[in-house]
Parts: C-alpha cells; structure tokens; sequence
C-alpha cells in the first residue's frame, strides 16, 4: 500500500513526498528498549506515550531568575493527559509478560486513568481504589470509560494505599499492584529524565517537580544517574521536589494524618517513596519544600498564560522554582525545568472555580461589540 502510494504520489510530481513524512515516535518502550526491564518476547503494551513537548519560556525565565533559561516539560499530553503513561506503559507490559489477569492501584486520580488505559489495551482486567469525593471529574471519567472497576473507599489516598498493598500481596500470582512501588513503573518514568537530556543535549541544572506519593522525582533522579554513568550527559540536576503545604510530610519530617490542598493529585500524608526522594534531594544538592495553595493557583494562571494548561498540581513546580527564585538560589546561567504533570483538563471544576465568569449576551452585534470595546 505505501509503495502504491508513493509511486502514484510520483507519478503527480510530487518530488518531495519522502521528505515530507513524519517519523512515527514508537512509544517510548521501543526508543528507550535498552534502558528499560523488557526482552525481545516482552509483549509490548503502548498507546505511544512519551516525546513530549519542552516548551521555553522566557516570560517564566524571567520571574525565576536572571539569565536563565526556563522549560516546560509538557507531561500533561501524554496519551491519558499524565506523566504516569510512562511508567503504566513498562508496568502493564510487563504485567502481561507475567501472565496476570488483574491490575490494582490506589490513586489520587491519575494512575488510575492511565492503569484502567492500559489495562483495556491490554485486555486486562483494572480495579482501581479512589479516595471518595477527593478525585477530579476528568480523571474519574476515564477510568470508567476505559472499563476499569472504580472502588470508591472511604478514607484518604493513604489508607487505598494500604488496602491495595495488602490485596497484591495476598494473591501476587494474580493480582499485579501498579502503584509506583512496582519498580516497572519506576523504570519508564525515568524516561522523562532521558528525554529531557536529549531534548536540551545536557542535563539542566535543576529539575522541578511536584511531589506526591514520591515515585516521580526518585523515577527522574534514576534516570539522570543512568544517562550520567553512560557517558549521555555530562552531569545531573538538582532535584527540587515541592509539596503542597497542607500536605506536606517530608517537608514537616511525619506523616499527615488529614492532609488537603486544592491540589488533589499530590494529597498525600505518608508518601510510599519517602526515603527514596530524600536520597534524590541530599544525593543531587537539591530540595523538598512547601509551597502554599495560593502559590499553586498564582502558578496555575502563569501557567496557562503561557499557553500550556496544567493541572493545579503540576504548577506546584513552577510555584517551587518561582519560590526559590525569590531565595537567590537560582544563579546566572542555570537551566531549569519544571515538569507539568498532568493536563489541565482532568481538573475542569478547578479550573472554572478560579477564572472571572463568562458574559452572557444576546445575538446583537453591536452589543457584543460593546463587551469588546468595554474589555480591551
Ligand atoms: N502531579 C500529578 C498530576 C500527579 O497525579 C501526581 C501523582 C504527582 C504530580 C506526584 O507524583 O506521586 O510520583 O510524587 N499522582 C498519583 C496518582 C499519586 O494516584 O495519580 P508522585
């Protein structure tokens, strides 16, 4: 078929056709395969993630520090609108390599969106373990659309945790836990780590993410490490982890029992990769701070004014490197990135609740024209 089409293509003179294709990304199982916990006969469950966007921005540059450079690793668009694709891509591949029928997780939203895609794909079965009524509208969506059993558990993200721990292993043999304590999962978020080299040729200096249940910022200081030790950049970045202040654990150094943030995604009072993020802050010469909801939601609109919308917990990492701007910790010459977790849309409600409403108006020309006059 394609050779049909080329030669027809030809034969109408166009020269260039060959020129013009686009190289199809084959998810980031195949481009990273050397990197990655997966063999020739591993089968390979993608819907293409990875390659995403790192948009400069020299607005943000600007409030960050002088004569930087500033970049948004855009993670929100990957294939279900968040970072985790990376890591569910390795998991559930190597889940069906395993010959399990059942995928588990607790989420705040996101793995959960993106086990019960891959788990579809794969034709595997996906029970995920939300918090009741802490979950955006997006994110509950897509875990039903794409089939998976949605368990609603009254209790906060931290207790699911713990309930879908001790299922996998009462049943390991059949039930695959895709949390990111699965070191699979860790493995392909590392990926973002690897694209970020290739994309700026070198590591940045620092590396801003939000940090939740704590995997994302272990998973990318790994990936650094790695890239390091093969030659492929020529040093690491520190690792600035932030942490919303109402749920702030490895900030305050013990668990929050009740924590809250307008950030539901990073909701979280007893991280399951504590101690790991810690080895990345002290390993990396970097942080784990705080930054408060108001910062976050301050961060928020930058965001979008940029043209890039990320969900409240994503801007916890701009709000971080904007905060530790401010400290004069960000010197001359650093390059830094702030990684945007997840897509604004999973977080419509949010979104709406913190804009100037719409005006209503009539079909009429002129008065919408005076709305125009009146805004400009
Ligand atoms: N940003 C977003 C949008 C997230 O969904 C999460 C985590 C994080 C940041 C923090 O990443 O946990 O690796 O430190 N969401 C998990 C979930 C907990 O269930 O979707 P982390």
């Amino acid at each position: 078929m394609v050779g049909e089409e080329q030669s027809r293509r030809n034969s109408t003179g166009e020269k260039d056709s060959r020129a013009r294709r686009l190289t199809r990304w084959p998810g980031l199982i195949e481009h990273y395969r050397r990197f990655l916990p997966v063999t020739a006969t591993t089968p390979v469950v993608t819907l293409n993630e990875g390659n995403t966007p790192l948009i400069e921005s020299s607005e943000l540059a600007s409030r960050v520090g002088q004569n930087i450079k500033f970049y948004l690793k855009y993670d929100g668009v990957n294939p279900t609108g968040s970072f985790k694709d990376r890591g569910m891509t390795v998991a559930i591949s190597k889940a069906l390599e395993a010959g399990v029928k059942t995928v588990i997780c607790a989420s705040t939203g996101n793995t959960s969106a993106s086990a019960a895609a891959y788990a579809a794909r794969a034709g595997l079965r996906a029970f995920v373990l939300i918090p009741r009524g802490a979950t955006a509208i997006g994110k509950l969506s897509q875990s039903l659309m794409h089939g998976a059993r949605v368990i609603e558990i009254v209790g906060n993200f931290d207790i699911c945790l713990k309930v879908v721990r001790d299922l996998a292993e009462r049943d390991p043999t059949r039930i695959r836990l895709v949390n990111s304590i699965n070191p699979d999962r860790i493995a392909g978020q590392k990926t973002a780590a690897f694209e970020i080299c290739d994309q700026l040729g070198d590591a940045p200096t620092h590396h801003f993410l939000p940090v939740g249940n704590a995997g994302n910022i272990t998973a990318c200081w790994a990936g650094y490490n790695e890239y390091r030790e093969r030659g492929l950049c020529s040093g690491t970045p520190k690792m600035m982890g932030y942490q919303a202040a109402g749920s702030a654990p490895i900030v305050m150094g013990h668990p929050v029992d009740d924590p809250h943030t307008v950030a539901t995604a990073i909701k979280i009072g007893n991280p399951a990769s504590w101690r790991a993020a810690e080895a990345a802050r002290d390993e990396s010469g970097g942080v784990i701070d705080m930054v408060t909801d108001g910062e976050i939601l301050a961060a928020y609109r930058l965001v979008a004014a940029q043209g890039a919308f990320a969900e409240p917990a994503s801007a916890a990492s701009v709000a971080g490197a904007i905060k530790c701007g401010a400290s004069g910790a960000i010197k001359p010459g650093s390059v830094v990135v702030c990684t945007l977790t997840g897509h604004g849309l999973k977080d419509p409600d949010t979104a709406l609740k913190n804009l100037s409403s719409t005006i209503v108006c009539e079909p009429d020309i002129d008065k919408v024209y005076r709305i125009m006059e009146n805004e400009r």
